[in-house]
Formats: structure tokens, sequence, C-alpha cells
């Protein structure tokens, strides 16, 4: 009913505003004053923890972006070797599972089949298994040795929007727990990020307010006739969100997306760009991993010089996309691999506003579903 959306045109408006609290209240009462992760409710015993010797995240649709997200982020700071995987391939593959592999399950609903059938082959193999699930005592929990739940509230749009956000907050949180309990580069950078992490709530915020250039264009995009493709383009954990951009216009607006890693883009997908093609690309940092973000302005330069109009994410004050962009988009500065958390939103609200603009019901997308709990 129109009282439940407060307001709000639509659940999934109403759901990105709710980011900047869902991020917060995932972060609640999780750190302590002196900067330490408290997560008591991962009922995994820290010797367990201590052994492991293989993560294996699994997780389907917008979940399983936030995996490849967290990969990078286990691996940079536990250095314990990290492995992202679609649920419904899993098991029909025959992994190689024991009582050292820590399986990570993310999943909104905990209903989703594909994932609990990948959490039960889990844990017959003798895996320990952790669930990041937004549902309290939903099936997936249930059946997982541990939960760690995210706080985003009920989640009503079909689309995932601040789920995604707070999976990913889930995410980085047991990657820091385990560098905690194993003492793995407990250093300066560890304790910079738990810092930075509870600022990420007012970064969206200040995302959310500068969105209205973002509606404009996409609007201005749904009313031009033949434009039924979209590209992303993103690197390192830019490379996640450039496909969970392309997901979510797949989903909404029902438009050929792709997302691809730009360094990619030689090998391929370059042969697609033609004059007016938009292209979104998700920039890194330039301090961080300066490397790439040269790499990535060529990148720019190459399909901007083959007609593409480009659609620039980028930190601000990043004055090397400028000359580049057709639009810019600027979004706060993070540490790189938090940048997804504020990267992620100014893609949500264009394919948001694009499939408004095209008459879609944004809330229920055709052919699609909440919770898939068949195989
Ligand atoms: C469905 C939804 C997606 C969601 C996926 C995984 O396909 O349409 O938005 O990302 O299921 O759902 P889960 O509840 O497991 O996160």
């Amino acid at each position: 009913s129109a009282a439940e959306k407060s307001g709000y045109a639509s659940f999934m408006l109403k759901e990105i505003a709710e980011q900047p609290k869902a991020v917060a209240d995932t972060l609640l009462g999780r750190i302590d004053s002196s900067g330490l992760l408290t997560l008591d409710e991962v009922r995994i015993p820290v010797s367990v923890l201590r052994e492991v010797d293989k993560v294996v995240i699994v997780a389907c649709g917008t979940a399983y972006h936030s995996g490849m997200i967290a990969k990078y982020a286990i691996e940079h700071w536990t250095r314990i070797p990290c492995e992202m995987e679609l649920a419904s391939e899993f098991r029909y593959r025959d992994p190689i599972l024991d009582a050292r592999t820590l399986v990570v399950a993310v999943s909104q609903s905990g209903e989703t089949m594909d994932t609990l059938m990948a959490v039960r082959h889990a844990r017959e193999q003798g895996a320990h298994v952790l669930a990041i699930c937004n549902t309290n005592g939903s099936t997936i929990p249930r059946e997982s040795d541990a939960v760690l739940y995210t706080h985003a509230g009920p989640e009503v749009a079909v689309a995932s929007t601040k789920a995604f956000l707070t999976q990913l907050v889930a995410c980085y949180l047991v990657a820091l727990y385990l560098g905690q309990v194993r003492g793995t580069k407990w250093g300066d950078e560890i304790g910079d990020v738990v810092r930075e992490l509870s600022e990420i709530s007012t970064q969206v915020e200040d995302v959310l307010d500068t969105m209205e250039p973002v509606r404009e264009l996409a609007r201005g995009l749904a009313g031009e006739a033949g434009m039924n493709t979209v590209l992303f383009l993103g690197r390192h954990v830019g490379y996640p969100v450039a496909l969970e951009g392309a997901l979510k216009l797949k989903e909404l607006a029902y438009m050929h997306a792709e997302g691809f890693a730009a360094g990619e883009l030689k090998h391929g997908p370059i042969a697609l760009i033609e004059k007016g093609l938009p292209v979104v690309v998700v920039v890194p940092s330039p301090r961080g991993r300066s490397v790439l973000h040269g790499k990535i302005v060529s990148n720019i330069q190459e399909i901007r010089a083959r007609g593409a109009r480009t659609l620039v994410i980028a930190e601000r004050g990043d004055t090397a996309v400028v000359p580049y962009a057709d639009h810019l988009v600027e979004i706060p500065a993070t540490p790189t691999l938090l940048q997804p958390l504020v990267a992620t939103v100014p893609l949500q609200v264009f394919a948001c506003e694009l499939a408004t603009a095209r008459g879609n019901e944004v809330d229920q997308p055709r052919n699609l579903a909440k919770s898939v709990t068949v195989e």
C-alpha cells in the first residue's frame, strides 16, 4: 500500500533511500571503541577460523556480486585463498571441500534454493558454513553453522538494493574478523578501514543527495528510440560493480546490458562500441591503485574515440577523467576496497529511473521473483 512506501512512488525508491541507515545498522554493535570487531554471533570457534585454509563464497544474482567483491577484500586482508562461485554451479562440479574450508553463503532471503543446496552440499563434505542473510530464522541460516545477519530491514522490491550494500558490509566484517582472529596483516590499513567503514553511511547519503543529474540522464536515454544497449566497465572491485549495474538495468529496464572487466575491452567487447552507445565506467580512485586508474582513463579515451557516450563514475576531484566524460558522476573518496558501497548507488538510481520512465513496474519486474525457491 501507499502507506508502506512512506510517500515514495515505489518500494525500490524507498529502499534505495534507506541505504545509509541499512549500512549503519549493519555495523551497529559490531565494532568496539578500540576498533576491534565483536562478532559473537558468528558461532564458529576461533580455533576453527584460525585453521581455515580456503574460503568459498556461494550466492546468486545480486548477492553473487557482493561475494565477488568480498573475494578481493578477503584475500587482500587475510591472505587466505578465496573462491567465488555461483551457487547453482557449485555442487555439480564436485568442489574440493573439507573441515578447513569456510563456505560463506550470501542470501538476502535465506530461501534461495540454489544457495541452500550449495550449503547442504558443503556441510555434507565437512566444510564449515557461515550464512550472511537478511531474514531472521530463514532456511539458509538455520541449516548453516553460523549466521551474520545484515540489518537492512525488509526488502520488498524484487531487485535488490539496500540488501546488497549491507551484504558488502557484512562480507567486509567477516574478512576483517578473519584477519583479527588470525593476526594476519592487522596493521594500520585494517584499522583505517574499520574507521572508514563507519563513515560510509554518511557518504552514501551524500551520493543520494547528488543524484538529480543521473535521473535526468536516465530519463533522456529512456526516451531515445532504438536505445536498447548499455555497457558497463569496471576494474578490480569496480568490475563486480559494473556487473551489478548491468544486472539492475536488465531486471528493471528490460534492456540489453553487459558488464565487462575494463582490461578485457581489447579482447573483444571493444568491437561492440559504435557511435552513441552509452558506456558507464566505474573509475577506481586515483590514489590507492593508481596504475589501474591510469589504465581505465586510457580505456575511456579509447571507447570515446570510437563514438561511445561515456557516463563516468569517479572520485570527487579526479580531474584526469573530466576531458573524456560526457557525463560525470562524482562520488566521495573511500579506500579502494570500500568504493563499491558508494559507486553502486548511482547505478541503482540510473536503472530505477530509466525503467520508470519507460513505464515499467520497478517493484515487480516481469518474469522475476523476489526469492527463487526452485533449483
Ligand atoms: C532473485 C532476485 C535477485 C536476488 C537473487 C538472490 O533472483 O530477483 O534480486 O539477488 O534472487 O536472492 P537471495 O535472496 O538469495 O539474495
